[in-house]
Order: structure tokens, then sequence, then C-alpha cells
């Protein structure tokens, strides 16, 4: 089962990255650059850009340039975006987006959520469809940076997480079911932990989720309700 939002994000961070690379070759020349800029772009104004003017000539972006006619490419240790907070290289702003450890700290409390959901009086089973939902839009993002365990993602994804969202917006839900689909998912989450390995550790099968004993948050009615 496909995601309709997938394709989406990931189009919105190529564009995003798109306009961090077209907003750092700015009209000022700051970055060391010298952009294909018209004569109206804004003197001085770190990282902004006034209406696009005509083409410079081609090859001269500076040393950090954008990849041009000549064959260079962009070295993401060198070039640097103008920030509030103060420059920043490409690289650094790869590296600081969430890996998986941040995706499954999130997964892990998402589980939780959903689990208090059902099991409150009423079961409120939009709340647990959203964080099933949401458990789902965050493993896109380890997906995308740590693709080699994307696969596996998606697998666990498919298999798990599907049926267990399908639980909680079928006509008549019920708890038995979901928490069936509940026990297979934290199975799958533990098989994924014991197979996996990295510089640090040879598996994460420490890791081991079980079904809660209490709830993360104290200050949620998991009933929900006005
Ligand atoms: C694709 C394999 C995979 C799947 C599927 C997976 N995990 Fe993980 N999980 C990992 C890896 C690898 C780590 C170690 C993360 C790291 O630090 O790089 C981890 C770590 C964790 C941690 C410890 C996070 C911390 O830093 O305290 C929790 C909690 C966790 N997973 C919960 C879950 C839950 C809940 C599920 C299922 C809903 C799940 N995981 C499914 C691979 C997986």
């Amino acid at each position: 089962m496909k995601r309709s939002g997938r394709s989406v994000r990931r189009l919105l961070s190529v564009t995003f990255l798109a306009a961090v690379m077209v907003t750092g070759c700015g009209s000022d020349g700051s970055n060391g650059m010298v952009g294909p800029a018209g004569p109206e772009g804004p003197a001085g104004s770190a990282g902004v850009t006034g209406p696009a003017g005509p083409a410079g000539p081609a090859g001269a972006m500076g040393a950090q340039g954008l990849p041009g006619a000549d064959g260079s490419t962009l070295d993401p240790a060198t070039f640097t975006i103008t920030t509030p907070h103060g420059d920043m290289t490409l690289q650094t702003l790869a590296e600081i987006q969430p890996g998986l450890g941040t995706v499954m700290i999130e997964y892990g409390i998402r589980m939780n959520n959903a689990w208090q959901a059902v099991h409150a009086t009423p079961p409120n089973w939009d709340m647990a469809n959203y964080q099933v939902k949401e458990a789902r839009e965050i493993q896109e993002v380890g997906e995308f940076t740590r693709p080699g365990r994307a696969a596996a993602l998606v697998s666990f994804e498919d298999t798990f997480l599907v049926p267990l969202q399908d639980d909680t917006t079928v006509a008549s839900p019920s708890v038995a079911a979901f928490e069936a689909d509940y026990d297979a998912a934290l199975g799958g989450c533990n098989a994924c932990h014991a197979a996996s390995s990295d510089g640090s550790f040879s598996s994460y099968g420490f890791v081991k989720v079980i079904r809660p004993t209490g709830s993360h948050y104290q200050n949620i009615d998991w009933a929900g309700g006005l």
C-alpha cells in the first residue's frame, strides 16, 4: 500500500534543497559567489534575493559555486548558507537531520499513545488512528536520512503498521483485533532490533519494546472529547 504523503514529502525535500541552493547563490555575492543575478537584486541582504535578473555570464560562479557548465560540483563541506543564527555548511545541515534513534524514540511514544487511546473508556479510535498515522510519517524521515534501513522500515510498515491503523478505522473497531495486531507489531519491532547492527553494536536486540505499563503523558485525557 503506497502512501500519498511520501512522494510529496520527498518532493518537498528536494524543493527545499533547491531553494537553499538558489538563495545561497545570492545577488549580493555572499558566500563568496558571483551569482547569475540581475541588476535589481537588493545589495547586501544575506541569503535573500530580489527578482531574478538576466542570467550572468557562464562560469562566473565563485569557489563554492553551483554545478556549472565547466563540470564543477558543489562541495557540501564548504558550501555555506547564511541563517539567522549564523553561517552553516550544507554538510552540517545534512548531519543535523534526525537519525534513526530520534525516529525510534517517537515510534516508542506513539505506540504507547495508540495503546492508551484504545484502552480509554470509551476507546478513542480517532486518537489511535492519528498516533499510528504519525508514527508512519516520522518513519519517512528515517527512510530518507538512513537509506540503508529504508527497505526494512517500509517492509515493517506495510506488514504491521498498515493493518494496525486499519483496525482503528473499520466500521466497528475491535479492541481484541487491535491488541492482536499490536502484539504482532511489537514482534516486528523487536525482530528488527535483533537483526540491526552498526559500528557500535552487533545487534540492537537489547532494545525490547512491550505493551505499555503506563501512559507516557500525564496531561492527556485519552478518552478525548470536549
Ligand atoms: C528497521 C528496523 C527497525 C524497526 C522496524 C524498528 N526499530 Fe526500533 N530501533 C532500530 C535501531 C537500529 C535502533 C537503534 C537506533 C540508533 O540509535 O541508531 C532502534 C532503537 C529503538 C528504541 C531506542 C531509542 C532510544 O534511543 O532510546 C526504541 C524505543 C525503539 N527502537 C522502538 C521501536 C518500536 C516501538 C518499533 C516498532 C513500532 C521499532 N522500534 C521498530 C531499528 C528498528
